[in-house]
């Protein structure tokens, strides 16, 4: 008899990461830069962000989509803005520090640049508008692959149901998967926004 092995939700996770991964670190520069500067003007669209004063975004690691653009736009719009930084307690948790054209950037362990945590620099994930997330891969169902670390869903898993923050997801269209395995604690996102469509989840279902 001849079994043929059907691989598990993890091993499935992990040759997905490593496959997205690969993909988008196939981006020329020329690519990746109109990709960050077609980010502005998606993310300027989005409703919600006209009246967000509050917003955490992400520097790129790994060929991610490049915020830096939209980062300079909504400094100039006089927005507070907010990066994530490892815990430096509770171990695989993020804290949200101010982010301001001045702050100095240090590399944390993965050599991702990050501001000091200083307490008076913190907000607390449920007192920011909007939180844009990096991702490896997601679906039209608002599931999101993250690195492997669980550091997104861990941190945002603390949000009551109801929170008034907004979870969106940055990608470049190559990340998009048909169906991304999940698991029990993977937090869903409510919007995904990319250089060329702006994604908005309702009941699993999507429209642009
Ligand atoms: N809320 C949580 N509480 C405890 N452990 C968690 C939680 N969320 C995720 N984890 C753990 O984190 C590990 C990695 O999770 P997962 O593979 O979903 O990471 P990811 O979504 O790719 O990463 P990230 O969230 O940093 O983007 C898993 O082993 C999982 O058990
Ligand atoms: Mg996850």
């Amino acid at each position: 008899m001849c079994f043929t092995a059907v691989p598990d939700n993890q091993s499935q996770r992990l040759q997905l990461r490593k496959l997205i991964r690969q993909r988008r670190q196939q981006l020329s520069p020329e690519r990746q830069q109109q990709a960050a500067s077609n980010l502005v003007s998606q993310a300027l669209a989005l409703p919600a962000l006209s009246s967000s004063q509050h917003i955490a975004l992400y520097l790129a690691n790994d060929s991610e989509l490049d915020t830096f653009p939209l980062i300079q736009t909504l400094w100039q719009q006089g927005k507070q803005l907010y990066l994530p930084v490892l815990h430096p307690f509770a171990a695989g948790y993020l804290l949200f520090v101010r982010y301001d054209q001045d702050t100095l950037l240090y590399p944390n362990r993965f050599g991702i640049p990050e501001p000091l945590a200083q307490c008076h620099r913190l907000l607390p994930v449920d007192q920011l508008d909007i939180i844009f997330t990096p991702l490896v891969a997601f679906d039209l169902k608002g599931n999101r692959l993250g690195m492997g670390g669980g550091f997104y869903d861990r941190t945002l898993s603390q949000l009551p149901a109801k929170s008034r923050s907004k979870v969106i997801g940055l990608a470049h269209s190559c990340q998009q998967v048909d169906a991304v395995p999940t698991d029990s604690w993977d937090v869903p996102l409510r919007q995904i926004v990319t250089p060329e469509h702006c994604f908005t989840f309702r009941r699993g279902n999507s429209s642009e």
